[in-house]
């Protein structure tokens, strides 16, 4: 008899409104990410608005401050809070912090981050200001694994956008979000599949 399928628990890891963990908190509802639950959603920011969103969906929030400790004793507290819970699969949405090499040791293939370019063009802040300065006509957005590179990971998923000549850095991100809140859940359900897969030819 085959083991029965696992029910992955992710955490999702946010800094400000949350519409890419409220898109994944969606669809591990049954249906788009089968066999996923959204255990836990962690800010750095107390005044982040995500909080109450997931609040309101009755998951357990915590509020874990970097309180101007070293970004070594922030991350400890929080791989604490997440191998207590038994978390899976991390998902950064919006989470504006640099991990510390011991917090992606501790977890390692098992962060995802979400950015609005299409890797390995325009890393780190303001990707959207970035394409439209260099005049790309194809913007877009990538799911990718982290490491210790700046949105250097190995990448799950892209979904491209066009480019106007009338963008503003609002209406290229506009464009770009509606693509990340379906992308994001379709790569999360794609690296689950890979791990039940994996789970199933073990058992
Ligand atoms: C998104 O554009 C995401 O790609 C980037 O930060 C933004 C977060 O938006 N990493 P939200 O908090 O998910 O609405």
């Amino acid at each position: 008899m085959s083991a029965p399928a696992k029910t992955f628990r992710l955490a999702i890891l946010i800094s400000g409104r949350g519409s890419n963990m409220a898109a994944l908190i969606d669809a591990a509802q049954p249906g788009k990410i089968p066999d996923a639950e959204v255990a836990v959603v962690i800010s750095d920011q107390s005044s982040a608005s995500g909080l109450q969103r997931a609040k309101d969906c009755g998951i357990e929030t915590l509020v874990v401050e970097r309180r101007g400790r070293p970004r070594e004793e922030h991350d400890r507290e929080i791989v604490a809070v997440l191998r207590e819970r038994q978390i899976d699969l991390i998902c950064l949405a919006g989470y504006m912090r640099i991990l510390s090499r011991e917090f992606i040791e501790a977890f390692r293939g098992r962060i995802l981050n979400i950015h609005p370019s299409l890797l390995p063009s325009f890393p780190g802040l303001e990707a959207q200001k970035q394409a439209l300065a260099q005049h790309v006509k194809v913007a877009g957005c990538t799911v990718h694994f982290v490491d210790e590179t700046l949105d250097g990971g190995p990448i799950i998923a892209q979904r491209e956008v066009p480019v106007r000549d009338d963008d503003t850095v609002e209406t290229l991100s506009a464009r770009i979000l509606e693509q990340e809140h379906e992308l994001y859940p379709e790569a999360v359900a794609t690296v689950l599949a890979r791990a039940q897969a994996t789970q199933a030819a073990k058992s």
